[in-house]
């Protein structure tokens, strides 16, 4: 699904976050930056050791990377320029806050990517698979948080990737109500 959000191009699709050619992706991280399974670890290993190793860097600087933050790297072998890694909340039930860190999470990506002028961005449904985050409620922060960040800046596109049919269907679901209940 496609459609325009002032300027901006907002695009959900199914696929693999590594072979997205945005010029920034978004990793589904930890608040180690050391690697993982899911997104982190295919990112790390399509993109090669020189993500790894900024990663580090940051982590000597200052530590890792707080839930609902994000640090930026080098795509390294990736068709991306960057990777902005960000860190979702764990789903613990919904009373510690994760829908707040949730939306952090989209917020400093996105506000990350325009300090570095960064034209296109492609997310990942970031918690939603071992951080156990229910879709549903998933899509509709990131959804949301999106077009509230777009009623302020442009970019060429942000786009979504979703890993199953289903995971995009809940998506593009999501936005039809969400697009259809905003007031103009
Ligand atoms: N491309 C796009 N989406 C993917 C890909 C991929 N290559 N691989 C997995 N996904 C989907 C999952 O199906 C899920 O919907 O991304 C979503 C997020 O899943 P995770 O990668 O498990 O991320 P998250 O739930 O945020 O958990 C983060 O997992 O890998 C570790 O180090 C990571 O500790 C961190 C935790």
């Amino acid at each position: 699904m496609e459609t325009m959000v002032g300027k901006t191009k907002l695009s959900l699709v199914q696929g693999d976050i590594t072979q997205q050619d945005t010029e920034a992706i978004v990793n589904a991280a930890n608040t180690g930056l050391l690697g993982g399974s899911g997104v982190d670890g295919a990112i790390h290993r399509a993109g090669g050791s020189e993500i790894l190793e900024e990663c580090k860097a940051i982590r000597a600087k200052q530590g890792g990377c707080p839930t609902g933050q994000a640090v930026i790297t080098t795509g390294g072998r990736l068709k991306a320029r960057y990777v902005i890694h960000t860190v979702g909340p764990v789903w613990s039930g919904g009373g510690k806050r994760e829908e707040e860190l949730l939306k952090g999470a989209y917020d400093s990506s996105l506000t990350l990517a325009k300090e570095r002028d960064i034209r296109s961005i492609a997310f990942p449904s970031i918690s939603t698979g071992a951080y156990r985050f229910p879709i549903e409620p998933a899509a509709r922060i990131a959804l949301s948080t999106v077009r509230d960040f777009l009623r302020g800046h442009s970019f060429s596109e942000v786009r979504f990737v979703l890993f199953s049919e289903k995971d995009l269907q809940v998506y593009e679901d999501c936005w039809k109500e969400l697009s259809s209940t905003q007031a103009d």
